[in-house]
């Protein structure tokens, strides 16, 4: 029997000789290697002999049964390709099939509905690329929808539990990496001080890590938990030591996750102000907010997507439900195994719980972190 599937501005009949039909999702906010994901998981499921339909806008756009084809019946009608929109999409950042953050999925009548677009097409499988929100999202659904359902991580925060890395993070460090080399040549010219700002509502790892890479003489996260004054006393003091004059410094760079409770301009004023009696220091910000979650995907995302494709896919075509897949290292007991020794799969529970860890502070991972960021941080200062 063929299978039809409609929606408001499309329709499309799927061959009856085609074994099976899966669905992709991209939600929350997007990170590069969201697309590289989409093109992994339809040319692996082609490959497979498996359909796959993209749902636009997110998990607001499975309620609606916003469906979209993205493998084409070759023509002798037994073997599949990608579409050429998907064939296109190189490393191009952004989603092909857009994203939302859907607050309509906190209700299970909408999970109901969303649940119904995927039996009613007889999908045999759902792959959602996202965030946090998502892998929550696709946990309820999980729980409360027949259909196999598998995530794959992706958020420049990093803050997604049981996975090394999440999609997004490797370009968007690359990109924080080049602003900052950036702005360093402009400091170093004027011998000037700059708070850099990048995204991580509740996460310091961009922060952390790019400080890291730059050689930043100092960096706020929101997990160090400081004060208002201890805050502007931080960046006040890295200042006042770098640019003393027994020292060489001709720039300062501090780095500043988006979380910690002083916004970046009062940040500025506030130390201006402590500053006054040092002539000639000016401090100036930057933030560099949404720059760093566009732009192509850098070779680790793409490749981690392949990765993350194959096993994802593999996973719902073997039924597998209600996991995330994620990058560990090899000989790692924790989850499931998969053909690639890098990646495992991990049930969702888990990776939300951890998630909820890693956010709060409680996870070993952020205490570990946090640890290791106060052992560097007078070397930091250097
Ligand atoms: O994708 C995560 C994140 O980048 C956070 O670091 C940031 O606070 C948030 O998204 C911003 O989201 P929006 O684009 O919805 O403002």
């Amino acid at each position: 029997m063929a299978r039809t599937i409609f929606t408001d501005h499309r329709s499309y009949i799927v061959s009856a000789r085609m074994a099976a039909l899966i669905a992709v999702l991209t939600s929350g906010g997007d990170a590069p290697g969201m697309n590289a994901a989409i093109r992994a998981v339809v040319k692996v499921a082609a490959s497979r002999r498996v359909e796959v339909v993209g749902v636009e806008r997110g998990y607001d756009g499975l309620i609606d049964g916003d469906f979209r084809q993205l493998t084409r019946i070759l023509d002798d009608r037994r073997d599949l390709a990608p579409i050429a929109e998907v064939e296109g999409l190189g490393g191009l950042g952004g989603t092909l099939l857009g994203s939302t953050r859907c607050p309509r999925f906190f209700h299970r009548d909408s999970r109901e509905a969303a649940c119904a677009q995927l039996t009613g097409q007889g999908l045999a499988g759902l792959v959602v690329i996202g965030g946090n929100g998502s892998m929550a999202g696709a946990h309820a659904l999980a729980s409360e929808c027949s259909i196999p359902v598998v995530g794959i991580p992706a958020s420049i925060d990093n803050d997604i539990g049981l996975t090394r890395e999440a999609l997004g993070v490797d370009t968007a460090l690359n990109t924080i990496v080049e602003a900052c080399d950036r702005i360093s040549d402009t400091a170093r010219s004027h011998h000037r001080a700059f708070i850099v700002e990048v995204m991580g509502r509740q996460s310091g790892y961009l922060a952390m890590s790019s400080a890291i890479a730059t050689a930043a003489d100092a960096v706020l996260l929101p997990e160090q938990s400081k004060t208002r004054e201890e805050v502007i006393d931080s960046v006040t003091e890295a200042i006042r030591n770098s640019f003393a004059t027994a020292r060489d410094k001709h720039r300062v760079l501090v780095i500043k996750a988006e979380g910690v409770n002083v916004p970046t301009h009062e940040l500025v004023e506030e130390v201006e102000k402590r500053l006054s009696d040092l002539a000639g220091v000016e401090v100036r910000s930057t933030v560099l907010g949404h720059l760093v979650r566009g732009g192509n995907a850098s070779f680790r995302d793409r490749l981690l997507a392949g990765r993350f494709g194959l096993a994802a896919v593999d996973a719902v075509l073997a039924g597998t439900t209600d996991m995330m897949v994620g990058w560990t290292s090899p000989g790692s007991d924790r989850g499931t195994g998969t053909s690639d020794p890098y990646i495992r799969l991990f049930p969702l529970a888990e990776v939300l719980e951890e998630t909820a860890a890693l956010l709060d502070g409680t996870s070993a991972v952020t205490l570990d972190r946090m640890r290791r960021m106060e052992a560097i941080q007078g070397i930091l200062a250097l």
